[in-house]
Order: C-alpha cells, then sequence, then structure tokens
C-alpha cells in the first residue's frame, strides 16, 4: 500500500537535502581550465563553483565558503587570500610551477598545496623544441616577409642541429622529455642537474656537467629548472659574457631565471646569436626590454597550452583533491 507524501515526508526530504549540501565539500576554481575537472568533482558528489577573474578582494570575500581551491598561473593565491579561507584545506595548481601560490602561509594554516607533475612535461619540451628550430631557421621573420610578397631568401641563413650542443639546466620532467625528443638529432646533451648524479644511469644519452659548463660549451642553452629560491636570475651579463657568440638560449621555465635586461645588452654587443623566450619576468607582458628585438622569438607563457595537457592536468588535480577531501590521500604535494 502507498501512502500519499504528506508536507512532513517533504519537510524531511528538504532538511536532508540541506544538510547533505552543508556538507559536501566545495570547490572554487578560480582559473580557466578544462571542464572536465569540474565533471570530475561533480562525479564525486562535490560541489563546484567556477568563477574566473576574480580581484583578490573578490576572492577574500567568497573563499571562506570553500574547501579547496583550484588555480593555474592567473590567480595569485596570496598570503591574506589564505588568512580569509577559514575553511580551505587543499589548494590544487593545473600545472607544475606553484610560484603564484604563497605556500609557506598555506603549509602554516595546515593546507596542502599540489600540483600535477608531468602533466604538460611533453606539451612543455615540444614547446622548447619548436622555440629551438625557429630561432635557429628563424620562422617567425621568414613567415612575415613571405606572408608580405618579400623574398627575403638571400637574408635567412638557418643553424642545424647536427653536432650541436645542447645544454639542459634542470632535469625534471621537461627536460627529460626534450632531451629525449633531440634524440635523433644527433646532438651531444649536457645537463646540469644536482639529481642526475644517483639516476645517471637510465639516462645514458646525456652527460652530467656543472653550470658554468654549459655556460661556456652550449650551442644551445635551454631552462628546465625552478626558478632559484630567492627569486635572483640564474643567468646574467657575467655568464653571457662566457658563452660563444654563436649560442642561442631557450626559456620555457620562468621568466625570472634569465635576467632579461643583461638578455638583452648580450643580444645588442654580439655576445650570444639569439633567444627564444615563453616567460616573462612579469606576466601578462605588456611590456618587455625584448620586445622587437629581431634575434628574439616570443611567446606568451603557453608552452604547456595543448589541448591534450590542459585536459590531463584538469584531470589530475580534481582527481587528487577529490582523493584528498573524501579519503584524506595526499599526492602531489608540494
Ligand atoms: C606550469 O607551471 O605548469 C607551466 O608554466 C604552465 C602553466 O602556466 O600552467
Amino acid at each position: 500500500p502507498y501512502k500519499i507524501a504528506t508536507w512532513k515526508h517533504y519537510y524531511l526530504g528538504l532538511i536532508g537535502l540541506i544538510i547533505l549540501l552543508k556538507t559536501m565539500p566545495k570547490i572554487l576554481i578560480s582559473d580557466a581550465m578544462s571542464n572536465v575537472a569540474q565533471k570530475i568533482f561533480e562525479k564525486n558528489n562535490i560541489s563546484v563553483d567556477v568563477k574566473t577573474g576574480l580581484s583578490e578582494e573578490e576572492i577574500i570575500k567568497i573563499i571562506p565558503e570553500y574547501d579547496g581551491m583550484v588555480v593555474r598561473s592567473a590567480t595569485k593565491v596570496t598570503k591574506k587570500i589564505i588568512e580569509a579561507a577559514k575553511n580551505l584545506k587543499v589548494i590544487g595548481r593545473a600545472g607544475a610551477g606553484v610560484d603564484n601560490i604563497d605556500v609557506s602561509t598555506a603549509k602554516e594554516k595546515n593546507m596542502i598545496v599540489m600540483n600535477t607533475p608531468g602533466g604538460n612535461a611533453n606539451a612543455t619540451a615540444e614547446h622548447a623544441f619548436a622555440l629551438i628550430m625557429s630561432v635557429l631557421r628563424k620562422i617567425p621573420f621568414a613567415n612575415e616577409t613571405t606572408h608580405k610578397g618579400q623574398w627575403e631568401k638571400k637574408n635567412i641563413k638557418g643553424t642545424e642541429l647536427s653536432k650541436k650542443i645542447l645544454g639542459i639546466v634542470g632535469f625534471g620532467n621537461v627536460g627529460v622529455r626534450l632531451s629525449n625528443l633531440v634524440k635523433g638529432f644527433d646532438m651531444k646533451i649536457l645537463v646540469c642537474s644536482k639529481s642526475l648524479e644517483t639516476r645517471k644511469s637510465e639516462y645514458p644519452h646525456v652527460e652530467n656537467a656543472s653550470f658554468d659548463d654549459l655556460v661556456s660549451k652550449s650551442d644551445i642553452l635551454s631552462f628546465h629548472c625552478k626558478a632559484t629560491a630567492d627569486g635572483k636570475p640564474m643567468l646574467t651579463k657575467d655568464h653571457l659574457k662566457k658563452m660563444k657568440p654563436t649560442a642561442y638560449i631557450i626559456n620555457a621555465a620562468r621568466g625570472n631565471i634569465v635576467d632579461e635586461k643583461d638578455l638583452s645588452d648580450a643580444l645588442n654587443e654580439g655576445l650570444v646569436a639569439g633567444a627564444a623566450v615563453d616567460v616573462f619576468s612579469k606576466e601578462p607582458a605588456k611590456e618587455n626590454v625584448l620586445f622587437n628585438n629581431p634575434k628574439v622569438v616570443l611567446t606568451p607563457h603557453i608552452a604547456a597550452s595543448t589541448t591534450e595537457a590542459s585536459i590531463v592536468v584538469a584531470e589530475m588535480v580534481a582527481n587528487q583533491i577529490s582523493d584528498f577531501l573524501l579519503n584524506g590521500k595526499k599526492l602531489n604535494t608540494v
């Protein structure tokens, strides 16, 4: 026999729903990313709001409602935001670098910070390789002038990779991938990495070397490391003076690793031949000393921006945060 639902049943149902919603963990996604992340949270019964382009003040106002926060690089998760976040347990970075998150304040407040190492390593390494080829073969200049009907054939002479030395600074996921990508190009690969000595047997195609060795010997010097702890550049005028005048510098890691003013001077003085740069000391870069230098190829921090990588990092961060909030599992904490 079926009983007709009375207002009491509806009332109890409503109370139950309110309790469920109140106990459901709540996530704020504050940067644009693949909607795969949102779908994973929803599948895991985690409530999720996507609110991008918010100012620090706007985030401070709403952050107390959230248990977790997901960012890419646009949101700066500042001390003020973290201090206002009364319920926040986890901050997830869909990407590798966490320099836009005040990790030490987060740790003081017992929050977990997670990233997605490796998720965009192939994309970044492929872009670094594209930058190498672009600057060595002068592709942007050739493209621009050919489109304009200027036949610059006589003025464009490229440089080959074969028999050259590639210096890779930093041998994490991206550096390793780049070293594998260039395997067919008949290059010698020197690597500067503190951790390489203990895992050398895995990488017989590279040689361990000091930073000074890389500076003086590389034909192409490519950075794939974190920024220094004090934010000071790793490559300055003193190093640039010791480089081959035919050498090229590639930076797809972080803008402050290479001193931009020193690099600009070195290019103008002929200390190095060219550079290709995806990252800037100040982003978004609206003005920069490297702008309009014909020896420099520039891209707007897009090394990791591929269809494939954006899905992978969104998936990784959403799964990791769900697993932490629902099961207490900590993966890829920094
Ligand atoms: C990273 O840290 O993962 C890359 O710089 C790409 C990004 O900005 O997300």
